[in-house]
């Protein structure tokens, strides 16, 4: 049903077919074994954001949020997807940012704007580029997978394979789970290379969206406290002259609660929990309504969001709102916790596996930014846009910042 939802059916053509259980990549692998690349990418992210928002303390500077955060989340983020040297190379870089902005035009104009009866007709020309990305992406990456596939057979002892002396990416950890999972597909260098290009390159867009939507917020919040105390909670990870840590970044409890709020009132979908109908006779819902099968039904994640039963004063962005109390830096839900109140990652078997990911990845630009950059105010919250059931972040508005010369 996603599938038809989003038009993956021309985008991705078999995609679920080929999973060869990327969700422990994600939720397994990623998590054993972040601490090992975590240093690498601190220091990607902090060159990144240096880079991209500046080192000049005298005069400020104004950026689009989008793009901005954009640069900054492609590049931490290819840190841990590709390793290095991987990771600055020219051509993979062109390449999938040229995949995931088509990709994203594709979700968007297929799935979204174009009647789906018109889709056969045009979906089969205007998903070239994007096939054409990926076919250069996969034929750079065979070769790297077929490297660590011959590696990781070398170590094979047992059940389990051991990745410790492995480059610590998400190539080595993709390889390892497609390699216990047996499935003969999933061993195929090219096959491995093409799945993973269409798991992971289009998933930091969401990073993005929510990093924009994060920075939309705070600077309309009129919150001088949350602002005092974002910064504060962000001095315990970089204490002066020690490298952060992987706990620290757990410690960001108001950046966390700050982060919830903003994925609660602006999830990335006003709808979630997609499902058809496939009973020939249908099914009937508990207040008796008949569904016939074929029906598509989902759960509307944002009128929940907006559900002064469920949320108090729902509109209005309270960062504290999930830590324990008023202006306690305490947390009462974790970011990462999907309820059937909070959909923001969606819930259950297919809830979002690179929720933890991202959270590092969030939580590491807020408390670096809040720490050595100070932000004008904007007068109104910058609007998203509905396009279709995405909830689309405002991709023009504008940010005006300057460097503190606070210690990093
Ligand atoms: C703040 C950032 C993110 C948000 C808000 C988010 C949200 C979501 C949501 C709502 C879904 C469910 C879609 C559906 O089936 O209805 C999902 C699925 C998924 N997400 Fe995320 N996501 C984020 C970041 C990431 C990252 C960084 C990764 C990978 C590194 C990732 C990987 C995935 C994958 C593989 C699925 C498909 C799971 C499945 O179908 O079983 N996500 N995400």
């Amino acid at each position: 049903m996603i599938i038809k939802q989003f038009a993956f059916d021309y985008t991705m053509p078999g995609a679920h077919m080929r999973n060869f259980g990327f969700e422990k990549v994600l939720g397994k692998e990623l998590a054993r074994n972040f601490p090992r690349v975590y240093c690498a990418f601190i220091q990607e992210l902090q060159s990144a954001i240096d880079e991209t928002l500046g080192l000049d303390t005298t005069s400020w500077r104004t950026l689009n949020i989008y793009s901005t955060m954009g640069k900054i989340v492609s590049r931490a983020n290819r840190r841990v997807v590709l390793g290095e040297p991987l990771c600055r190379d020219k051509e993979i870089i062109y390449h999938s940012q040229r995949y995931t902005w088509w990709f994203g035009a594709m979700l968007i104009f297929l799935g979204q704007l174009l009647p789906p009866i018109f889709r056969p007709i045009f979906g089969i020309f205007l998903v070239i580029p994007l096939k054409y990305h990926r076919r250069v992406l996969v034929r750079r990456l065979r070769p790297v997978f077929k490297e660590r596939l011959d590696l990781l057979r070398e170590k094979e002892g047992g059940s389990t394979h051991s990745t410790d002396e492995m480059p610590p990416d998400m190539i080595t950890w993709s390889t390892k789970v497609a390699l216990e999972s047996g499935k003969a597909e999933a061993q195929d260098p090219g096959s491995l290379a093409h799945q993973f290009i269409e798991s992971i390159f289009p998933t930091a867009d969401t990073v993005v969206t929510t990093a924009t939507n994060f920075f939309s917020d705070i600077l309309s919040s009129k919150s001088d406290q949350a602002f005092d105390d974002l910064r504060e909670e962000a001095r315990s990870m970089f204490p002066p002259g020690e490298p952060p840590s992987l706990q620290s970044i757990k410690k960001l409890h108001l950046a966390d609660s700050a982060l919830r709020e903003t994925l609660r009132r602006s999830p990335i979908g006003i709808y979630s929990l997609f499902h058809e109908v496939m009973p020939k006779e249908g099914v009937v819902t508990p207040n008796g309504h008949h569904l016939p099968q074929g029906t598509w039904i989902s759960v509307p994640s944002m009128a929940i969001h907006h559900d002064e039963r469920v949320y108090s004063e729902p509109d209005r962005y309270d960062p504290y709102r999930f830590t324990a109390g008023t202006n306690s830096t305490k947390p009462k839900s974790m970011l990462t916790t999907m309820t059937d109140e909070f959909l923001g990652f969606s819930l259950g078997d297919h809830g979002c596996p690179g929720r933890i990911y991202a959270s590092y990845l969030l939580k590491s630009i807020i408390a670096y930014t809040m720490l050595n950059y100070e932000f004008r105010p904007l007068s109104t919250r910058p609007a998203n846009r509905a396009i279709g059931i995405i909830y689309a972040p405002p991709t023009t508005a504008k940010f005006s910042l300057r460097r503190t010369g606070a210690a990093s």
